[in-house]
């Protein structure tokens, strides 16, 4: 165990240094003082005052960043809270988060946001970012008073976990958070085509007999909210795209300059549909696994750029929910804990991407995405720092997750890739016992 906890003007020296920016990561040492980064200097420290905290062996990144997270309180707090859903955060090496608007009450009125930001000041371990509800219950007929919602901290809006049906609703919207300058965050599913269906439609669900949802039903919501975009010159960012056709539209519309970007989940990039075969509802998420032919292109879309960041859709269901039959389980599986293993193990160890990829992906393009501060390590900005070791091996194990919910098929896995602990603002917060 590394205790560092109580040291405020330090160099942390000896690490490998992930600049994800420059692309450089190398031996590096930086210096906080009082929670900035005051110095980065591409070689080992010498003759400093200041304590040294030595990190040989490990590599020193910008704190994640999880652009989409389910905290369920207020409302839901049997399956997580403010207070669990951070601690899994930071377990995961994620200083900020993102949290979803499928609350109850939704996040629909400036209270609920106030609530939030309240309530991570009281119980917190790292920084919350609000996404407030495009419209009144995630109802998807009238919009909220985003200005309000604006005033009282919100940074982005969604329905996520409902698609906005209605195109004209959904244009008032893109119209209205233009003005704001709030980004869009759209869940693109067509519920006429994939509503009362529980996995991928493809050769898995004929084979077990189960209501599958087609790709078309993601595509032809993702190709609907493009051309709002388009028409309204909006931001619009595509949550957990899951399928080769999205990754060709959103390729298309980039080059055609609309303001679109889009996020792809570490089990949509990792685990096929065929797993389903199991009937394990952990595995039961919404968009469904896909097959190979879409992980395949999903990475594709990560290599050129097309899909700029991964977010985790940490969505936790406890075992009441989740132990039922396969289709009365709700959706969602949790993520913030094992993100970083689970895509060190399965893309960078196996040479699909390269390290400081994923620390990208992981770091400042998700801030980019939403225009949050951090992703960076740089002289001046604030020391939110996540100290990884790649090579560790450590086994999933359910009694040791922080996240109140255990709705994830990783338990019992071994995966390559620990967070040693990480620093929120310079203050040292060790994840390993
Ligand atoms: O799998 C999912 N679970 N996808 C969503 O869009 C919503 C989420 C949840 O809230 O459980």
């Amino acid at each position: 165990m590394i205790d560092w906890k109580d040291k405020r003007e330090f160099w942390i020296a000896g690490a490998r240094v992930a600049d994800p920016e420059s692309g450089r990561l190398r031996a590096g040492s930086v210096c906080v003082q009082k929670g900035i980064i005051t110095e980065v200097a591409w070689q080992r420290v010498t003759g400093t005052e200041l304590p040294v905290l030595e990190a040989d062996g490990y590599v020193l990144a910008p704190g994640f960043v999880d652009i989409h997270t389910h905290l369920r309180e207020p409302g839901n707090e049997e399956k997580e809270t403010i207070k669990t859903g951070t601690a899994a955060a930071v377990a995961g090496g994620y200083t900020s988060i993102v949290c979803m608007a499928n609350t109850d009450p939704v996040i629909d009125k400036p209270s609920v946001v106030e609530f939030i930001l309240r309530e991570t000041e009281r119980s917190g371990s790292c920084r919350v970012f609000v996404t407030a509800a495009l419209t009144r219950g995630l109802e998807g007929e009238i919009i909220n008073e985003y200005g309000f919602l604006k005033e009282a901290g919100a940074i982005a809006l969604s329905d996520d976990g409902n698609y906005v049906t209605n195109s004209q609703v959904m244009r008032s919207a893109l119209e209205y958070a233009r003005f704001l300058d709030l980004p869009v965050i759209s869940h693109c599913e067509d519920p006429f085509l994939s509503g009362g269906t529980h996995m991928n439609e493809g050769y898995s669900s004929t084979r077990l007999g189960m209501r599958g949802s087609p790709a078309a039903a993601e595509e032809i919501a993702v190709a609907r909210d493009i051309r709002l975009s388009q028409l309204t010159g909006s931001r619009l960012h595509i949550a957990h795209i899951s399928t080769a056709g999205s990754v060709d539209l959103v390729k298309r519309a980039k080059k055609s300059s609309i303001p679109v970007t889009a996020e792809v989940t570490p089990h949509h990039l990792t685990m096929e549909d065929t797993l389903l075969e199991s009937y394990d509802t952990s595995l039961k998420t919404n968009p469904p696994l896909r097959g190979r032919k879409d992980i395949d292109a999903l990475c594709a879309g990560l290599g050129d750029g097309t899909i700029d960041c991964i977010a985790t859709d940490h969505a936790p269901h406890n075992v009441i929910d989740k132990e039922v039959e396969f289709d009365l389980a709700p959706p969602g599986m949790i993520g913030l804990e094992t993100a970083f293993a689970l895509l060190n193990t399965r893309l960078v160890q196996t040479g699909t991407i390269e390290l400081i990829d994923l620390i990208r992906l992981l770091t400042s393009n998700p801030a980019r995405v939403l225009g949050l501060p951090g992703g960076r390590i740089v002289k001046g900005e604030k020391a939110d720092l996540a100290l990884l070791d790649p090579e560790a091996k450590w086994v999933v194990e359910a009694g040791n997750l922080r996240s109140k919910s255990r709705n994830t098929p990783l338990v019992g896995t071994e995966l390559t890739g620990r967070v040693e602990g990480v620093f929120l603002e310079g203050k040292w917060i060790n994840v390993v016992p």
